[in-house]
Protein backbone atom coordinates (compact mmCIF):
# COMPACT_ATOMS: atom_id res chain seq x y z
CA UNK A 1 0.00 0.00 0.00
CA UNK A 2 1.19 3.49 -0.61
CA UNK A 3 0.57 6.40 1.20
CA UNK A 4 -0.14 9.93 0.73
CA UNK A 5 -0.70 12.89 3.40
CA UNK A 6 -1.89 15.94 2.64
CA UNK A 7 -0.57 19.25 5.11
CA UNK A 8 -2.73 22.25 3.32
CA UNK A 9 -0.81 25.04 4.51
CA UNK A 10 1.37 27.82 2.45
CA UNK A 11 2.92 31.29 3.67
CA UNK A 12 1.27 32.95 0.27
CA UNK A 13 -0.59 31.37 -2.60
CA UNK A 14 1.03 31.21 -6.07
CA UNK A 15 -0.66 32.63 -9.01
CA UNK A 16 -0.52 29.31 -10.96
CA UNK A 17 -1.97 26.74 -7.75
CA UNK A 18 -5.07 25.12 -7.17
CA UNK A 19 -3.95 22.77 -4.83
CA UNK A 20 -5.80 22.84 -1.30
CA UNK A 21 -4.15 24.88 0.96
CA UNK A 22 -5.00 27.57 3.07
CA UNK A 23 -2.43 31.11 3.87
CA UNK A 24 -4.83 31.55 7.07
CA UNK A 25 -6.02 29.72 9.65
CA UNK A 26 -3.14 28.54 10.58
CA UNK A 27 -3.41 28.98 14.24
CA UNK A 28 -5.85 25.67 13.51
CA UNK A 29 -2.71 23.54 12.73
CA UNK A 30 -2.90 21.83 16.03
CA UNK A 31 -6.23 20.95 15.64
CA UNK A 32 -6.07 19.76 11.88
CA UNK A 33 -3.10 17.69 12.82
CA UNK A 34 -4.93 15.27 15.68
CA UNK A 35 -7.66 15.31 13.12
CA UNK A 36 -5.09 14.07 10.60
CA UNK A 37 -4.01 11.44 12.89
CA UNK A 38 -6.99 10.15 13.94
CA UNK A 39 -7.93 9.63 9.95
CA UNK A 40 -4.41 7.81 9.51
CA UNK A 41 -5.30 5.39 12.14
CA UNK A 42 -8.62 4.51 10.92
CA UNK A 43 -6.95 4.25 7.49
CA UNK A 44 -3.98 2.33 8.43
CA UNK A 45 -6.26 -0.82 9.09
CA UNK A 46 -6.83 -1.19 5.55
CA UNK A 47 -2.89 -1.78 5.01
CA UNK A 48 -1.02 -4.60 5.87
CA UNK A 49 2.79 -2.90 5.06
CA UNK A 50 3.67 0.56 3.71
CA UNK A 51 5.86 0.50 0.16
CA UNK A 52 5.96 4.27 0.14
CA UNK A 53 5.21 7.63 2.23
CA UNK A 54 4.61 10.57 0.24
CA UNK A 55 3.74 14.08 2.18
CA UNK A 56 2.50 16.89 0.29
CA UNK A 57 0.78 19.97 -0.08
CA UNK A 58 0.07 22.66 0.25
CA UNK A 59 3.63 23.10 1.57
CA UNK A 60 4.51 20.46 4.43
CA UNK A 61 7.49 22.65 5.48
CA UNK A 62 5.20 24.91 6.64
CA UNK A 63 4.58 22.91 9.83
CA UNK A 64 7.36 22.09 12.43
CA UNK A 65 9.17 18.65 12.31
CA UNK A 66 7.82 17.74 15.87
CA UNK A 67 3.92 18.08 14.21
CA UNK A 68 4.83 14.84 12.61
CA UNK A 69 6.16 12.31 15.47
CA UNK A 70 2.85 11.12 16.01
CA UNK A 71 2.05 10.37 12.31
CA UNK A 72 5.77 8.37 12.40
CA UNK A 73 4.54 6.75 15.87
CA UNK A 74 1.19 5.68 14.07
CA UNK A 75 3.41 4.22 10.52
CA UNK A 76 6.37 2.90 11.61
CA UNK A 77 4.85 -0.55 12.13
CA UNK A 78 3.85 -0.63 8.75
CA UNK A 79 6.43 0.75 7.02
CA UNK A 80 8.84 -1.73 4.74
CA UNK A 81 12.67 -1.83 5.24
CA UNK A 82 13.34 0.35 2.30
CA UNK A 83 10.15 2.53 2.29
CA UNK A 84 10.35 5.56 0.20
CA UNK A 85 9.20 8.54 2.58
CA UNK A 86 9.06 11.55 0.76
CA UNK A 87 8.35 15.13 1.55
CA UNK A 88 7.62 18.41 -0.15
CA UNK A 89 9.03 21.57 1.28
CA UNK A 90 9.47 24.82 -0.13
CA UNK A 91 12.80 26.72 -0.05
CA UNK A 92 12.44 29.28 2.99
CA UNK A 93 10.76 26.59 4.72
CA UNK A 94 13.74 24.12 4.38
CA UNK A 95 15.45 25.45 7.42
CA UNK A 96 18.52 22.96 8.60
CA UNK A 97 16.10 22.25 11.66
CA UNK A 98 13.34 21.16 9.66
CA UNK A 99 15.41 19.27 7.18
CA UNK A 100 17.21 17.36 10.32
CA UNK A 101 14.04 16.71 12.72
CA UNK A 102 12.17 15.42 9.04
CA UNK A 103 15.36 13.04 8.28
CA UNK A 104 15.47 12.21 12.16
CA UNK A 105 11.85 10.73 12.16
CA UNK A 106 12.61 8.58 8.64
CA UNK A 107 12.16 11.20 5.87
CA UNK A 108 14.32 10.16 3.17
CA UNK A 109 13.81 11.91 -0.34
CA UNK A 110 12.96 15.64 -0.44
CA UNK A 111 11.27 17.09 -3.38
CA UNK A 112 11.25 21.24 -3.13
CA UNK A 113 8.97 23.44 -5.00
CA UNK A 114 11.93 25.75 -6.73
CA UNK A 115 10.35 26.84 -10.00
CA UNK A 116 12.73 28.56 -11.51
CA UNK A 117 15.87 30.30 -10.72
CA UNK A 118 15.17 33.42 -12.15
CA UNK A 119 13.85 36.15 -10.03
CA UNK A 120 11.86 37.84 -12.34
CA UNK A 121 10.00 34.47 -12.66
CA UNK A 122 9.53 33.60 -9.27
CA UNK A 123 8.25 37.24 -8.50
CA UNK A 124 5.76 36.62 -11.95
CA UNK A 125 4.82 33.45 -10.70
CA UNK A 126 4.11 34.78 -7.19
CA UNK A 127 6.55 33.08 -5.41
CA UNK A 128 7.35 33.40 -2.05
CA UNK A 129 11.30 32.96 -2.05
CA UNK A 130 14.36 34.20 -4.38
CA UNK A 131 16.58 32.27 -6.83
CA UNK A 132 19.60 32.43 -4.26
CA UNK A 133 16.69 30.53 -1.33
CA UNK A 134 16.39 28.05 -3.49
CA UNK A 135 19.47 27.48 -4.59
CA UNK A 136 20.85 26.94 -0.43
CA UNK A 137 17.55 24.81 0.05
CA UNK A 138 19.16 22.52 -2.16
CA UNK A 139 22.70 22.15 -0.32
CA UNK A 140 20.96 23.01 2.98
CA UNK A 141 19.01 19.28 2.12
CA UNK A 142 22.24 17.74 1.00
CA UNK A 143 24.27 19.28 4.42
CA UNK A 144 21.51 17.61 6.16
CA UNK A 145 22.06 14.03 4.91
CA UNK A 146 19.65 13.96 2.16
CA UNK A 147 20.88 11.52 -0.77
CA UNK A 148 17.32 11.68 -2.51
CA UNK A 149 16.46 15.16 -3.71
CA UNK A 150 14.04 16.63 -6.20
CA UNK A 151 13.27 20.09 -7.83
CA UNK A 152 10.11 21.29 -9.74
CA UNK A 153 10.18 23.57 -12.13
CA UNK A 154 7.34 25.18 -13.91
CA UNK A 155 7.88 26.32 -17.72
CA UNK A 156 6.24 27.48 -20.76
CA UNK A 157 5.32 30.89 -19.07
CA UNK A 158 4.83 34.48 -20.87
CA UNK A 159 7.83 35.56 -19.48
CA UNK A 160 9.94 32.47 -20.56
CA UNK A 161 12.46 32.30 -23.49
CA UNK A 162 15.29 29.75 -24.65
CA UNK A 163 18.13 31.60 -22.74
CA UNK A 164 16.02 31.91 -19.19
CA UNK A 165 15.17 28.12 -20.02
CA UNK A 166 18.43 26.94 -20.52
CA UNK A 167 20.04 29.00 -18.00
CA UNK A 168 17.38 26.99 -15.07
CA UNK A 169 18.45 23.72 -16.84
CA UNK A 170 22.14 24.46 -16.03
CA UNK A 171 21.75 25.34 -12.88
CA UNK A 172 19.68 22.33 -12.36
CA UNK A 173 22.72 19.82 -13.97
CA UNK A 174 24.78 21.84 -11.86
CA UNK A 175 23.05 20.59 -8.75
CA UNK A 176 23.48 17.40 -5.85
CA UNK A 177 20.24 16.25 -6.74
CA UNK A 178 18.77 13.31 -8.40
CA UNK A 179 15.22 13.92 -9.92
CA UNK A 180 13.75 17.11 -11.63
CA UNK A 181 9.17 17.18 -12.27
CA UNK A 182 9.40 19.88 -15.14
CA UNK A 183 5.82 20.56 -15.14
CA UNK A 184 4.09 22.58 -18.16
CA UNK A 185 2.09 25.64 -16.83
CA UNK A 186 -1.67 24.70 -16.83
CA UNK A 187 -3.97 27.84 -15.76
CA UNK A 188 -6.84 26.56 -13.28
CA UNK A 189 -9.59 27.95 -12.26
CA UNK A 190 -9.79 30.29 -9.25
CA UNK A 191 -6.29 31.79 -9.49
CA UNK A 192 -4.34 34.72 -10.04
CA UNK A 193 -3.63 33.69 -13.51
CA UNK A 194 -7.14 32.67 -14.53
CA UNK A 195 -8.31 34.28 -17.61
CA UNK A 196 -4.92 36.07 -17.91
CA UNK A 197 -2.37 35.82 -21.28
CA UNK A 198 0.45 34.03 -18.84
CA UNK A 199 1.39 31.34 -21.24
CA UNK A 200 3.64 31.08 -23.85
CA UNK A 201 2.32 29.97 -27.01
CA UNK A 202 5.03 31.02 -29.58
CA UNK A 203 7.44 28.65 -28.76
CA UNK A 204 7.58 24.83 -26.93
CA UNK A 205 9.82 24.53 -24.81
CA UNK A 206 9.16 20.89 -23.40
CA UNK A 207 12.12 19.30 -26.52
CA UNK A 208 14.66 21.86 -24.83
CA UNK A 209 14.02 20.56 -21.38
CA UNK A 210 13.66 16.52 -22.41
CA UNK A 211 17.24 16.54 -24.47
CA UNK A 212 19.27 19.36 -21.55
CA UNK A 213 18.18 17.01 -18.74
CA UNK A 214 18.57 14.08 -20.91
CA UNK A 215 22.39 14.53 -20.04
CA UNK A 216 22.11 13.56 -16.33
CA UNK A 217 18.39 12.28 -15.76
CA UNK A 218 16.38 10.09 -17.77
CA UNK A 219 12.75 10.80 -18.83
CA UNK A 220 10.60 8.71 -17.54
CA UNK A 221 7.04 10.49 -17.44
CA UNK A 222 6.09 13.07 -19.49
CA UNK A 223 6.87 15.50 -16.46
CA UNK A 224 9.51 13.46 -14.42
CA UNK A 225 13.32 12.88 -15.02
CA UNK A 226 15.95 10.85 -12.60
CA UNK A 227 15.91 8.09 -10.22
CA UNK A 228 12.26 6.83 -10.11
CA UNK A 229 10.11 8.26 -7.64
CA UNK A 230 8.32 5.12 -5.96
CA UNK A 231 5.63 6.67 -4.96
CA UNK A 232 4.53 8.15 -8.54
CA UNK A 233 5.36 4.90 -10.43
CA UNK A 234 2.93 3.34 -8.00
CA UNK A 235 -0.17 5.81 -8.77
CA UNK A 236 0.86 5.25 -12.86
CA UNK A 237 0.81 1.31 -11.82
CA UNK A 238 -2.77 1.89 -10.19
CA UNK A 239 -1.70 0.70 -7.24
CA UNK A 240 -3.94 1.00 -4.17
CA UNK A 241 -3.38 4.05 -1.98
CA UNK A 242 -4.51 5.46 1.61
CA UNK A 243 -5.13 9.05 1.01
CA UNK A 244 -4.90 11.10 4.17
CA UNK A 245 -5.66 14.63 4.95
CA UNK A 246 -7.95 17.95 3.96
CA UNK A 247 -8.84 17.50 0.38
CA UNK A 248 -6.76 14.37 -0.03
CA UNK A 249 -7.71 11.56 -2.32
CA UNK A 250 -7.15 7.60 -1.28
CA UNK A 251 -8.36 4.98 -4.01
CA UNK A 252 -8.51 0.72 -3.33
CA UNK A 253 -11.30 -1.72 -4.60
CA UNK A 254 -11.78 0.44 -8.07
CA UNK A 255 -13.14 3.13 -5.81
CA UNK A 256 -11.90 6.97 -5.57
CA UNK A 257 -12.28 8.40 -1.36
CA UNK A 258 -12.13 12.09 -1.39
CA UNK A 259 -11.76 13.87 1.95
CA UNK A 260 -13.13 17.08 2.87
CA UNK A 261 -11.57 20.17 0.87
CA UNK A 262 -12.61 22.71 3.73
CA UNK A 263 -10.55 22.90 6.35
CA UNK A 264 -12.80 23.33 9.17
CA UNK A 265 -15.31 21.18 8.02
CA UNK A 266 -12.19 17.97 8.20
CA UNK A 267 -11.48 18.83 10.99
CA UNK A 268 -14.30 18.43 12.78
CA UNK A 269 -15.10 15.05 10.90
CA UNK A 270 -11.86 13.50 9.02
CA UNK A 271 -13.39 10.36 8.40
CA UNK A 272 -16.10 11.91 6.29
CA UNK A 273 -15.33 11.37 2.40
CA UNK A 274 -16.87 11.27 -0.57
CA UNK A 275 -16.51 7.63 -2.59
CA UNK A 276 -16.79 7.62 -6.66
CA UNK A 277 -16.72 3.87 -8.04
CA UNK A 278 -15.07 3.34 -11.00
CA UNK A 279 -16.07 1.58 -13.98
CA UNK A 280 -14.15 -0.65 -15.74
CA UNK A 281 -13.87 1.84 -18.71
CA UNK A 282 -12.72 4.35 -16.45
CA UNK A 283 -10.13 2.16 -14.67
CA UNK A 284 -9.11 1.14 -18.46
CA UNK A 285 -8.86 5.03 -19.76
CA UNK A 286 -6.65 5.63 -16.65
CA UNK A 287 -4.76 3.37 -17.20
CA UNK A 288 -4.32 3.82 -21.14
CA UNK A 289 -3.37 7.39 -20.09
CA UNK A 290 -1.00 6.82 -17.18
CA UNK A 291 0.84 3.84 -19.15
CA UNK A 292 1.56 6.13 -22.13
CA UNK A 293 2.84 8.90 -20.23
CA UNK A 294 5.25 7.06 -18.25
CA UNK A 295 7.86 3.94 -18.21
CA UNK A 296 4.65 2.17 -17.63
CA UNK A 297 3.34 1.25 -20.39
CA UNK A 298 0.32 -0.33 -21.38
CA UNK A 299 -0.87 -4.24 -21.34
CA UNK A 300 -1.82 -5.39 -24.86
CA UNK A 301 -4.48 -7.89 -23.31
CA UNK A 302 -6.01 -5.39 -21.49
CA UNK A 303 -7.33 -3.32 -24.59
CA UNK A 304 -10.67 -4.45 -26.15
CA UNK A 305 -9.86 -5.60 -30.13
CA UNK A 306 -10.89 -2.43 -31.96
CA UNK A 307 -8.55 -0.66 -29.76
CA UNK A 308 -5.42 -2.74 -29.96
CA UNK A 309 -5.75 -2.95 -33.66
CA UNK A 310 -5.49 1.35 -33.37
CA UNK A 311 -2.69 0.36 -31.09
CA UNK A 312 -0.95 -2.21 -33.32
CA UNK A 313 -1.08 0.82 -35.70
CA UNK A 314 1.10 2.65 -34.34
CA UNK A 315 3.69 0.37 -33.36
CA UNK A 316 6.57 1.07 -35.16
CA UNK A 317 6.60 4.78 -35.93
CA UNK A 318 5.19 5.96 -32.48
CA UNK A 319 4.68 3.17 -30.31
CA UNK A 320 6.72 0.09 -29.34
CA UNK A 321 5.64 -3.02 -28.48
CA UNK A 322 7.96 -5.35 -25.89
CA UNK A 323 6.90 -8.35 -23.67
CA UNK A 324 3.33 -7.75 -24.56
CA UNK A 325 3.22 -3.72 -23.85
CA UNK A 326 2.52 -0.82 -25.82
CA UNK A 327 5.07 2.25 -25.10
CA UNK A 328 4.92 5.59 -26.49
CA UNK A 329 8.23 6.30 -28.24
CA UNK A 330 7.76 10.11 -27.46
CA UNK A 331 6.42 10.44 -23.77
CA UNK A 332 5.53 13.57 -24.60
CA UNK A 333 3.20 12.76 -27.45
CA UNK A 334 0.96 10.35 -25.20
CA UNK A 335 -2.04 12.11 -24.60
CA UNK A 336 -2.62 12.14 -28.17
CA UNK A 337 -1.60 8.65 -28.57
CA UNK A 338 -3.85 7.51 -26.32
CA UNK A 339 -6.87 9.79 -27.68
CA UNK A 340 -6.07 7.82 -30.64
CA UNK A 341 -5.97 4.13 -29.34
CA UNK A 342 -9.32 5.32 -27.57
CA UNK A 343 -11.15 6.02 -31.02
CA UNK A 344 -10.13 10.13 -31.45
CA UNK A 345 -8.66 11.69 -34.15
CA UNK A 346 -4.78 11.79 -34.06
C1 LIG B 1 2.42 21.11 -3.74
S1 LIG B 1 3.46 21.97 -4.77
C2 LIG B 1 5.14 21.80 -4.14
C3 LIG B 1 5.55 22.10 -2.73
C4 LIG B 1 5.48 23.51 -2.21
N1 LIG B 1 4.12 23.84 -1.94
C5 LIG B 1 6.09 24.53 -3.12
O1 LIG B 1 5.37 25.03 -3.96
O2 LIG B 1 7.25 24.84 -2.94
C6 LIG B 1 3.60 20.85 -6.11
C7 LIG B 1 4.13 21.34 -7.44
O3 LIG B 1 3.11 21.38 -8.42
C8 LIG B 1 3.49 22.25 -9.45
N2 LIG B 1 2.28 22.99 -9.86
C9 LIG B 1 1.26 23.40 -9.08
N3 LIG B 1 0.33 24.04 -9.81
C10 LIG B 1 0.76 24.04 -11.10
C11 LIG B 1 0.26 24.57 -12.33
N4 LIG B 1 -0.88 25.22 -12.37
N5 LIG B 1 0.98 24.38 -13.46
C12 LIG B 1 2.15 23.70 -13.42
N6 LIG B 1 2.69 23.20 -12.29
C13 LIG B 1 2.01 23.37 -11.15
C14 LIG B 1 4.58 23.14 -8.92
O4 LIG B 1 5.78 22.88 -9.61
C15 LIG B 1 4.70 22.73 -7.47
O5 LIG B 1 6.01 22.73 -7.01
S1 LIG C 1 2.71 25.96 -5.39
FE1 LIG C 1 3.14 25.22 -3.36
S2 LIG C 1 3.54 27.09 -2.12
FE2 LIG C 1 2.52 27.77 -3.98
S3 LIG C 1 0.36 27.85 -3.36
FE3 LIG C 1 0.72 25.84 -4.36
S4 LIG C 1 1.10 24.47 -2.70
FE4 LIG C 1 1.37 26.57 -1.90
Amino acid sequence: MLLYIHIPFCDSKCHYCSFVSYTKNHDLKRAYFEALTLQLEHELQRAESLKTVFIGGGTPSCAEWGYYEKIFDLISPYLLPEAEITAEANPTGATKEWLLGMRSLGVNRISLGVQSFNDAKLKFLGRSHTSKEALSAVYRAQEAGFERISCDIIYQCSIDNKRLIDEDLDILLSLPIEHVSAYELTIEEQTAFYGKEVKNSEEPFYLLIGEKLQDKFSQYEVSNYGRICMHNLGYWMHEPYIGVGCGAVGFYDSRRFYSQRDLRAYIKDPLKTRIETLSRSDLLIEKLFLGLRSVVGVERELLPLSMRERADDLVGEKLTLKNGRYYAKNLFLADELALYILGETL
